[in-house]
C-alpha cells in the first residue's frame, strides 16, 4: 500500500466523477491521499494563534477536541483574560471542520456526504517521547477503534493538516487489515461471534430510540468489540511493534493527507501542530466495500457482526 498524490489542480479546480470514485477506492484499498499543499488553507494570523496559543495559555489541555454535533470544544477550560482565547479557538475549529466537510462533499463525491461528523481536533504537542499509557499512545502502531464512540461498521476516516511552520509530521503505517487480521486471527486473538438475534434486536431497538449510551454493551456490536480488541492487541503486541512490515512518511509543513485509519496501522513518531477531521463514513456508501474490515471479519467468521 502507498500514497496517491493529489495534484493541485485536482483538488483545487473539480475534476471528473470517474476520477471521484477512483480515489475513494484507492483510499478504501488502503492508501493515504496526500496533498502537497493543503486544499485547507487557514488564514495567517488563526495559523499565528494555535501556533502561539500554548505559550499564552493557561488553562489548555493536551487534546484539544472540537464536537461538530454539539459545536463544542473541550480540552480548553479557559477563563478570565483567556476566556477569549477560548473562544476563537472554538471558532477556527468550526471554520476549519466546515472548511473540510465542504471541500470532501465535492472531492468525495461518490459518497454523497454519507458520513456522521466525529471529533475534530488541534494536537499542539510534540509527538515524540509524549509519556502517555500504553493503550493511548499513538507512537505505537494500530488501527483506531474509539472506545465511547462505536462506529457499528461505519468508516473511520480522517483528514490532517500539518501547521508546523518547519518540521515535518512523522508516521509509519503498516499492511492494511485484509492482510493483518489473518496473521493474528483467531489464533491470537478471538474473533468476534454473532450476537443472539434478541441482543441484536434489543440493540438496534435501544440505538433507534436513542438508548445506546445508556446501555453500552448493547451499543457496541461484535464488530465494535473486535476492533477495540484489535488496538489494544497491536498496541501491546512487542512483536508487531519491533518486525512488523511498516513504511516511513514525512508529511511536509503546510500539507494534507487522509486515510482510513480502521484498516491501515499506522503511528505518528514525531510532529507538532496538526489539525484533523475525523468522518464516520457509512458502510453502504463504500465503493469497494470487500475491502472494509466488517467484510473481511464476516469473510473470516462467516457471522453478521453488526
Ligand atoms: C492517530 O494515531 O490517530 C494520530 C495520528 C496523528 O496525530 O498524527
Ligand atoms: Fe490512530
Amino acid at each position: 500500500m502507498g500514497m496517491i498524490t493529489i495534484p493541485r489542480e485536482a483538488a483545487s479546480q473539480g475534476h471528473a466523477e470517474n476520477q471521484a470514485r477512483l480515489w475513494c477506492q484507492q483510499m478504501e484499498e488502503g492508501n493515504i491521499l496526500f496533498f502537497p499543499q493543503t486544499p485547507i488553507a487557514l488564514p495567517e494570523e488563526d495559523l499565528h494563534f494555535l501556533l502561539t496559543l500554548e505559550q499564552n495559555s493557561s488553562g489548555l489541555h493536551k487534546n484539544l477536541a472540537y464536537k461538530p454535533q454539539l459545536d463544542r470544544i473541550s480540552g480548553a477550560e479557559m477563563k478570565g483574560a483567556d476566556a477569549a482565547a477560548g473562544e476563537r479557538l472554538h471558532h477556527i475549529l468550526r471554520e476549519y471542520s466546515q472548511h473540510v466537510t465542504a471541500f470532501l462533499a465535492s472531492f468525495l463525491s461518490p459518497y454523497q456526504s454519507r458520513w456522521q461528523l466525529d471529533y475534530g481536533s488541534f494536537r499542539p504537542q510534540e509527538e515524540q517521547g509524549r509519556n502517555l499509557p500504553l493503550r493511548r499512545r499513538n507512537d505505537l502502531m494500530h488501527t483506531d477503534a474509539f472506545p465511547t464512540r462505536p462506529s457499528r461498521g461505519a468508516r473511520i476516516l480522517r483528514f490532517f493538516n500539518n501547521l508546523h511552520p518547519t518540521k515535518t509530521r512523522d508516521w509509519i503505517t503498516g499492511e492494511p487489515f485484509r492482510r493483518l487480521a489473518p496473521q493474528f486471527a483467531p489464533q491470537h486473538i478471538a474473533l468476534p461471534r454473532e450476537q443472539s438475534t434478541l441482543t441484536r434486536v434489543t440493540a438496534r431497538a435501544a440505538c433507534g430510540m436513542g438508548l445506546g449510551w445508556a446501555i453500552p454493551a448493547l451499543k457496541r456490536s461484535p464488530y465494535d468489540d473486535f476492533m477495540m480488541r484489535f488496538h489494544n492487541f497491536l498496541k501491546e503486541n512487542a512483536a508487531y511493534q519491533a518486525q512488523g512490515k511498516r513504511e516511513a512518511w514525512f508529511f511536509p509543513p503546510g500539507s494534507s493527507w487522509m486515510v482510513y485509519t480502521d484498516m491501515v496501522p499506522h503511528a505518528v513518531l514525531a510532529g507538532q501542530f496538526a489539525l484533523e477531521q475525523t468522518y464516520l463514513v457509512a458502510p453502504e456508501a463504500m465503493v469497494a466495500p470487500e475491502h472494509s474490515p466488517l467484510a473481511v471479519l464476516e469473510g473470516m467468521t462467516g457471522e453478521r457482526l453488526v
